[in-house]
């Protein structure tokens, strides 16, 4: 599919034209003092900012900081500002599991709420810069525990309510976190999800891992059986009745933190990705304003949920800062069918729809039938993100679903770069199917080779970005010489992202994927690390490699070599077993899609998996292996390749 031409329906709506996209784009990087100093100011700042930009990328000192002397409170942002134009305005829509079930929230209730819960807090002891850990379905109470934080100056960690007890526990003991917010049960698809129990079992692993919880908060969804630990457990129904509704926000440095969110790597445990207040919220208030054409009185959806950065930036807290009216959806897009997406945006009449291309298609296979029985007259602008869109679900989704009326804006961002940085601005910027287009204000991205030569014009390679960005990442929590290794050494100078892209004649950018030993599994970050530490921790298993290959609807799919402890036999039981075993470990978004039982690896004569020809492999197309003369053992390969999983 060719370009597509900004219509003038869509100019006539926009915010920004194409030239003020290009005076706005060149100004921020030759002057990003002035072009962020006029922009922070779409906040309200308790203490105005006088420096702008100080940041260093030099090797040995990467230091970050945007609005450094200024101060704030980010609820106070995203809720009492508010208040005086817009307090009976709904802030969340909220929409249950079972389409019978909808609530909304005023900006005045979530006040209240946020207020109450902050009491709460306090009254069990949090102070400044203590992290909270949130385990949540996707309910109001989530947004009220992350705001809650925030007004205090607490440091909140999100967890994804689809992690195991052990993936919690973990985050609960990297964070050093001494308060948990959870609920009974949560609800998806018309099942329970048993978080309190999860909950009670990850504070046991994060006490033998030497922290201690000393308080979780739990709120009431199913009303279903909870176990329950007198002094330590709270429930919230009962607690917010004891306090006041009214919490100071807090006063807050621009440069404190926000909050911590784990994310998958190449190398080891999850990071604690740091953000801060000013910054941050500054970008993605922004970007949420400009890349989705917000105007005043939108019904805005991101279907993410809380626990990745996508619902922090674009469900709470961009939408929020800007006053808008956020849907938050608490089930999944095929529940009670393929049309329930379709037709929540009928019902609450949604004018911006965000969602991953994992959801589009998986929802294109149910059949056009599914989306045209509804409306969708309310939509103006669609969005993706999380993994590339293929250009022709990129057209399913525009032609079938946004009836060739919304444009169509895929954002490229990650967990480290807090908000969107490569984007077309609808209204402003043709499109390219299967392109993230240009980048956003301030954003210089740049294409390296593998030893870091900087590749001109047309081209293909790594992606770097050559200066920082208010919403940047601050450090790895605890750990700033991890943040240095991981994202500034490969190329001295640059923030190397980790993906693949390619510039072509137009400068559009078009996203490849991960370069390094991560996978896209449905929009999710894993570490292939991470699930080969989760087989190996079984006790029949004595080594596993694990790769992605190219999966219909999840994009990637997880593909096991499994090597077998002395005396094991392979069996189909086994690997169910295995498959059990990580889903265990880790969550259900880790299940492998492949487990291919081999009696050995290829490996370098110094030791090294070859993971190319397992790719390769794994792809079925092992007709390119390449030169496998390198390795201790060629003869693994042949058995490899005889064995495979995956057969087109
Ligand atoms: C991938 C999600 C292509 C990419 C916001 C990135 C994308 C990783 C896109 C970050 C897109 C995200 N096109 N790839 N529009 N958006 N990605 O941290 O590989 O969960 O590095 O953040 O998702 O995933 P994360």
């Amino acid at each position: 599919m060719s370009t597509i031409h900004v219509k003038d329906e869509w100019k006539a709506r926009a915010k920004l034209t194409e030239d003020q996209y290009q005076d706005w784009y060149r100004r921020s990087v030759e002057d990003p003092d002035g072009f962020w100093g006029e922009h922070g100011k779409r906040l309200d700042w308790i203490k105005p900012y006088e420096r702008v930009k100080n940041t260093s990328f030099a090797p040995g000192n990467i230091d970050l900081r945007w609005f450094e002397d200024g101060t704030l409170n980010v609820a106070a942002n995203c809720i009492d500002r508010h208040l005086e134009t817009r307090g009976d305005q709904t802030a969340i829509l909220w929409e249950g599991d079972d389409p019978a079930d909808s609530k909304a929230i005023t900006y005045r209730q979530l006040h209240e709420e946020v207020s109450r819960m902050a009491n709460v807090l306090k009254d069990r002891g949090v102070q400044k810069g203590d992290r909270v850990t949130i385990y949540m379905p996707m309910v109001p109470e989530a947004a009220y525990a992350m705001l809650a934080c925030a007004r205090i100056g607490a440091i909140h960690s999100v967890v994804f309510g689809g992690f195991s007890p052990d993936a919690l526990g973990g985050r609960i003991e990297g964070a050093q976190s001494d308060v948990l917010i959870t609920s009974d049960e949560g609800l998806r698809g018309g099942r329970k999800v048993p978080l309190k129990k999860n909950a009670d079992r990850a504070c046991e692993i994060a006490e033998k891992a030497g922290q201690t919880v000393k308080t979780m908060l739990v709120i009431q969804r199913t009303g279903g059986e909870v176990a329950w630990q007198d002094g330590r457990d709270v429930w919230w129904h009962e607690a917010r009745e004891a306090v006041s509704a009214d919490c100071p926000p807090a006063e807050m440095q621009a440069e404190d933190p926000l909050f911590i969110l784990y994310t998958s790597g190449s190398t080891g445990k999850p990071k604690g990705v740091l953000h801060t207040s000013g910054g941050y919220l500054v970008y993605a208030s922004m970007t949420h304003e400009y890349v989705f054409d917000y105007h005043d009185g939108d019904v805005y959806w991101c279907t993410a949920d809380v626990g990745w950065v996508t619902g922090h930036s674009y469900i709470v807290y961009g939408p929020l800062a800007n006053g808008a009216t956020t849907l938050m959806f608490e089930g999944v897009p095929n529940y009670p069918d393929a049309s329930r997406f379709w037709q929540v945006i009928d019902k609450h009449k949604v004018n911006i729809f965000y969602t991953a291309p994992t959801a589009i298609r998986s929802l294109m296979g149910a059949g056009d039938a599914m989306v045209t029985k509804t409306s969708r007259a309310s939509l103006k602008v669609l969005g993706t993100v999380g993994e590339p869109i293929n250009p022709e679900v990129w057209s399913w989704y525009y032609r079938v679903v946004g009836d060739e009326r919304s444009p169509v804006v895929d954002t490229w961002w990650q967990t480290e770069t807090g908000g969107i940085l490569i984007t077309p601005l609808p209204g402003a910027t043709d499109l390219k199917p299967g392109s993230a287009t240009r980048p956003f204000f301030g954003v210089q991205p740049q294409l390296v080779d593998n030893v870091g030569t900087v590749l001109d014009g047309a081209n293909d390679g790594n992606l770097c970005i050559t200066d920082s960005w208010p919403g940047q990442m601050r450090t790895v929590y605890g750990d700033h010489e991890r943040f240095e290794q991981t994202y500034f050494s490969t190329y001295p100078n640059k923030y190397f992202t980790g993906d693949g892209a390619r510039r072509d004649a137009d400068g559009y950018w078009w996203i490849t994927g991960r370069v390094d030993d991560v996978i896209n599994v449905s929009g999710h970050r894993m570490g292939t690390a991470e699930v080969e530490s989760a087989l190996v921790s079984h006790a029949k298993v004595s080594e596993a490699a694990v790769v992605g290959y190219p999966h219909d609807i999840k994009g990637q799919g997880i593909y096991c070599y499994v090597t077998l402890m002395e005396g094991e036999e392979p069996s189909e039981a086994l690997q169910k077993e295995l498959v059990a075993h990580v889903r265990n470990e880790i969550g259900p978004i880790a299940s492998p899609d492949k487990i291919q039982f081999a009696p050995g690896l290829p490996k370098t004569r110094s030791g090294k998996i070859m993971r190319r020809i397992l790719r390769k492999i794994a792809e079925d197309d092992f007709g390119a292996l390449g030169d496998t003369s390198t390795l201790a053992d060629p003869g693994v390969v042949d058995d490899l390749v005889e064995h495979r999983q995956n057969r087109k």
